[in-house]
């Protein structure tokens, strides 16, 4: 096991990444809220085994959080997580206070515009705002070469890369395959909160969107009757209390896919995302698949 350092000045990491770099390291960052699972090791294994070395970040950034959500009781595991990371390999671990990150006079904000306010972000407005804030910040702060990305939010992905093309951010975008539980449930930090009961019928929402994904695949019917049936699907569960979206989206736009029909007779068909939110009564679950 290599010894980790962990730092919560910012002005320090600054230094210590930027002398390495000097030196020639390929430095490689994964962000995280903390409360690490197996989803979060793999992307810090996938840069520990890319770069020369590798800055975890560790920051419950509050200002990507409703009011009404859950930033007090978000899981939080310090020991924990640092005893993760010591087994990862990483060398570095960023923990900033919350006022060294948001002081008193702080007064910008990265502004996302249409791709923040569909899917999750009509449910959580000006969450990828607060998203994309603190991860540019971390990406000046850090200045890794490359940062590394989870599948399993991926209109959080899409954002950032959109954010560092529009931005003209220097920095190399990797996207990790989701991380699952053998029943195929997503791994999320926030899966604790769930009831036994709930933990599981929480599989169901993968076995939709791939049930979804073999019916798209089988070309004979449209998205209004594969939607109308994972609706039922998902709404007859007894867990479930709500959806607050499954959508059938261009991958490569975001946009929405209204009509199979014309979807396949295009040339260089782009692949199609199928992603959904559902709310249990502990907690709200995403997930998707790409075809
Ligand atoms: P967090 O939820 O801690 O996730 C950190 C990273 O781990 C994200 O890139 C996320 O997509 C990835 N991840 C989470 N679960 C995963 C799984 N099951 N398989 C693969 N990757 C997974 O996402 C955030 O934190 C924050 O919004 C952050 C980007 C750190 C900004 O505050």
């Amino acid at each position: 096991m290599s010894e980790v350092k962990i730092i919560k000045d910012i002005k320090t990491i600054h230094n210590e990444i930027a002398l390495l770099k000097k030196s020639g390291a390929i430095t490689g960052f994964v962000p995280t809220m903390g409360f690490l699972h197996k989803g979060h090791t793999s992307l810090i294994e996938k840069s520990v085994k890319e770069c020369d070395a590798t800055v975890v970040s560790i920051f419950i950034n509050p200002i990507q959080f409703g009011q009404a959500e859950d930033f007090n009781n978000y899981p939080r595991d310090t020991k924990r997580d640092y005893n993760i990371i010591r087994q990862t390999g990483a060398q570095y671990i960023f923990m900033p206070g919350e006022s060294s990150m948001y002081g008193d006079n702080f007064k910008t904000t990265v502004s996302v515009k249409k791709l923040g306010k569909i899917m999750c972000g009509r449910y959580r407005p000006g969450h990828f705002d607060g998203v994309c804030t603190v991860v540019l910040k971390l990406f000046n702060i850090i200045g890794p070469d490359i940062a590394y990305f989870g599948q399993k939010d991926f209109q959080q992905l899409f954002i950032i890369k959109k954010m560092v093309e529009d931005l003209n951010i220097n920095i190399n975008i990797k996207e990790c395959p989701t991380v699952r539980e053998e029943d195929g449930l997503a791994i999320s930090s926030r899966n604790i909160y769930l009831s036994d009961i709930e933990r599981e019928n929480a599989p169901l929402l993968f076995k939709t969107l791939k049930a979804a994904a073999a019916m798209i695949k089988r070309k004979n019917t449209s998205i209004k009757k594969i939607k109308k049936t994972s609706l039922e699907l998902l709404s007859g569960n007894c867990c479930i209390k709500s959806i607050d979206y499954f959508d059938f989206r261009n991958r490569s736009t975001l946009e929405e896919i209204k009509s199979l029909k014309n979807y396949f007779s295009r040339e260089g068909r782009p692949g199609i995302l199928i992603a959904a939110a559902i709310r249990m009564k502990s907690t709200r679950l995403i997930d998707n698949v790409v075809i």
